[in-house]
């Protein structure tokens, strides 16, 4: 089969197409005819440069995390799925026998090995996936469209449950148009939140409006907690995600948080360190909630939300040749939603 590899670390040109096997299929695993496959921000671009500080990679190493297409060949351990069903695979893998993971907290577990990451990827034609993994996709969503709920929208899910998130709560998504923070504002948008989501750029903000946003604000603007205590008549937001990790930005977040309220954030790719209030965290019995990233039972429900109509938004799609363009295109930040590769 055609897969995109590398062999070094480095830039974009360090992507080539090459001729490799169609990976084995163990007895729990499926193989996938992969028609879409995510280009993101940390599994793709920090790992291909050589920052990526989980990964360990033997070369030739084929990225590629969430990903979209159909059931090719079914494991001989594997029930539930047929050959030819459109399916979407959640890349987070875990053993079902890890305590953590019985627990419900998948995303913590020792265990946890991410597709692309820690094994073999999917900017290929094939990928050989745990069948687990694997959840049906609704007729008529394309394979782009799978591929952008099927980690973003497991991490979402993830964000909103563990800040105990209810309908009609007050939520403030900042980047907004982030591929993760353009799916985590729909999702609640889908499930009934009192929404305000933010950008630096005009032009971002225009297409966020477009997308169905009714309260859209500068994150730049020194009067951003201000403004989002105005929208919120005074009382502030129940919930703020913010996965940039910008001083700045994190402060204006605090600053707009409600008595009782949960700063959420699933990535630092701008910066690891922030300052805390701590008086007014514990005085006003705010929390601060790290979440990783997704598990099995939120993808679970995250999809069973995709067959009730919601949907997150794709970009902009390259073909599968041209990864070394997407990841450019990624690098400069002029993304509203999920980039993905499409393969032949
Ligand atoms: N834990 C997980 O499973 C998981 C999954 C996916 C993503 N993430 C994390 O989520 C974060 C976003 O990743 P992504 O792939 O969704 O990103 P992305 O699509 O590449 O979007 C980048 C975002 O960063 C913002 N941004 C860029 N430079 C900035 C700056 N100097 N100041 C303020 N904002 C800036 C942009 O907002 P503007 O609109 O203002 O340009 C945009 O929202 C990363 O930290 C990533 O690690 C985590």
């Amino acid at each position: 089969m055609t897969a995109v590899t590398f062999r070094q670390f480095g830039g974009p040109d360090v992507l080539h197409p090459e001729e490799v096997q169609v990976p084995p299929l163990a007895r729990d695993h499926v193989l996938i005819r992969v028609g879409a496959v995510s280009v993101g921000r940390l599994l793709d671009l920090v790992a291909r440069s050589g920052n990526h500080p989980y990964a360990r990679f033997s070369f030739p190493h084929i990225l590629g995390a969430e990903h979209a297409g159909v059931v090719a060949a079914i494991g001989a351990d594997v029930t539930g799925h047929r050959i030819g069903d459109h399916v979407a695979t959640f890349p987070v893998v875990t053993d079902p026998n890890c305590p953590v993971v019985q627990a419900g907290y998948g995303e913590l577990s020792p265990t946890l090995q991410i597709i692309g990451t820690h094994r073999q990827g999917a900017y290929a034609q094939y990928a050989a996936v745990p069948a687990r993994n694997v959840f049906s996709v609704p007729d008529g969503l394309s394979p782009s469209d799978a591929v952008a709920v099927a980690l973003a929208g497991a991490v979402a899910m993830n964000q909103l449950h563990r800040a105990g998130f209810v309908p009609g709560q007050r939520l403030v998504v900042q980047g907004a148009t982030s591929a993760l923070g353009s799916t985590t504002a729909l999702l609640a948008q889908h499930l009934g939140a009192e929404l305000i989501v933010t950008s630096r750029h005009a032009d971002k903000r225009k297409r966020l409006s477009a997308l169905g946003f009714a309260n859209v604000l500068d994150s730049t603007s020194v009067s951003l907690a201000q403004d989002i205590r105005d929208i919120f008549t005074g009382r502030g937001s129940d919930i703020v995600v913010d996965n940039l990790g910008d001083l700045a930005l994190w402060t204006k977040g605090m600053d707009a948080l409600a008595p009782g309220g949960a700063m959420v954030t699933s990535g630092a790719f701008l910066g690891r360190e922030v300052t805390v209030d701590l008086q007014r965290l514990y005085s006003q019995g705010q929390r601060i909630i790290g979440v990783r990233t997704g598990n099995l039972e939120s993808a679970t429900r995250m999809w069973a939300e995709v067959h009730k109509g919601f949907r997150s938004v794709v970009d902009r799609t390259f073909p599968l040749r041209s990864a070394s363009e997407a990841h450019r295109y990624v690098e400069c930040s002029s993304n509203v939603g999920r980039v993905t590769l499409t393969v032949d």
